[in-house]
């Protein structure tokens, strides 16, 4: 099957799904994130796949975020949408019942950086960049980010990443607890497949078992998911999020007024 926005390979029973969009950084329009679900069913019915290894195209960007010439003008409810169609294609990924690697090839920023965090391991190159930027353009993150930087790196660190839009590296996020390994860039597919070929060795079943087991222990919360679509809806009604947006694709920094 071939997409407008996505490359995708089997090579020795892993599906690699390259996200190809190099001259935006690999931003996350719509049409990408639709595809990117339409993969991941696919491979969950494709007897051929046995593990997933989502990527992003060159060598400087993973994912640089969700498409944010795609957020201009976008009115409350259709914020919402936007984040529950987002939350419902990366809860796919997390709760897929084949192993999906995130191979961050660079930055992972907003939307990229909630891609990683839907995937069960990260193994990043040592140029991979992680943040939640959205405060920049007066918006929070949508696409689970909330909930799940949480989880791997506890709230002290997942707040402050949050409210001050910093972007940290690899080292840094290994040291959190964000990513599983940073290798150097020309070894990072090798390193994925290495640990692809331990998991194989397991039981398919087995390793569904532990995805289902491990996905569980988070699943019994208030729905946080719930109210980071509602929160992200309303940013849509603000005059920040618009000079935010606007600042952003007029290459100037945002004034931000509070209303
Ligand atoms: N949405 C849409 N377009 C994006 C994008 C995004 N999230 N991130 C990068 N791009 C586009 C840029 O607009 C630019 O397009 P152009 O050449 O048509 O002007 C192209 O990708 C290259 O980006 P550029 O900003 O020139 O690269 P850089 O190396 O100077 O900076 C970043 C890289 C990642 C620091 C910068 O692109 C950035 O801050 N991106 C937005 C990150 C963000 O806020 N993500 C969260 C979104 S919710």
């Amino acid at each position: 099957m071939s997409f407008e926005n996505l490359l995708t390979s089997i090579d020795n029973r892993v599906l690699t799904i390259t996200i190809n969009r190099p001259d935006k950084l690999n931003a996350l329009n719509k049409k990408t994130v639709e595809e990117i679900g339409l993969a991941i069913k696919n491979a969950e019915s494709n007897d051929a796949v046995l593990a997933i290894i989502i990527t992003g195209s060159g060598q400087k960007s993973f994912v640089a975020g969700a498409d944010i010439s795609e957020f201009v003008d976008l009115s409350v409810e259709q914020g919402r949408s936007l984040a529950q169609a987002g939350q419902a294609v990366f809860k796919s990924i997390e709760t897929c019942s084949k192993p999906v690697i995130a191979a961050v090839n660079g930055f992972a920023l907003g939307g990229g950086c909630e891609l990683t965090m839907a995937c069960h391991l990260r193994i990043v190159s040592d140029n991979a960049k992680f943040g939640q930027p959205e405060v920049n353009l007066g918006l929070i993150a949508g696409y689970g980010g909330t909930q799940r930087l949480i989880q791997y790196i506890g709230k002290t660190k997942a707040i402050e990443l949050h409210m001050t839009g910093d972007i940290i590296n690899a080292e840094q996020a290994l040291v959190l607890g964000l990513v599983n390994y940073v290798v150097p860039q020309d070894q990072l597919m090798e390193k994925c497949l290495e640990v692809i070929e331990k998991i194989k060795t397991k039981s398919p079943k087995a390793i569904t078992g532990v995805i289902n087991s491990v996905n569980a222990y988070f699943e019994n919360s208030v729905d946080g998911f719930n109210i980071e679509i509602n929160e992200f809806g309303k940013c849509f009604a603000t005059d920040d999020f618009k000079e935010g947006t606007s600042a952003f694709l007029e290459k100037r920094k945002a004034t931000f007024t509070g209303k």
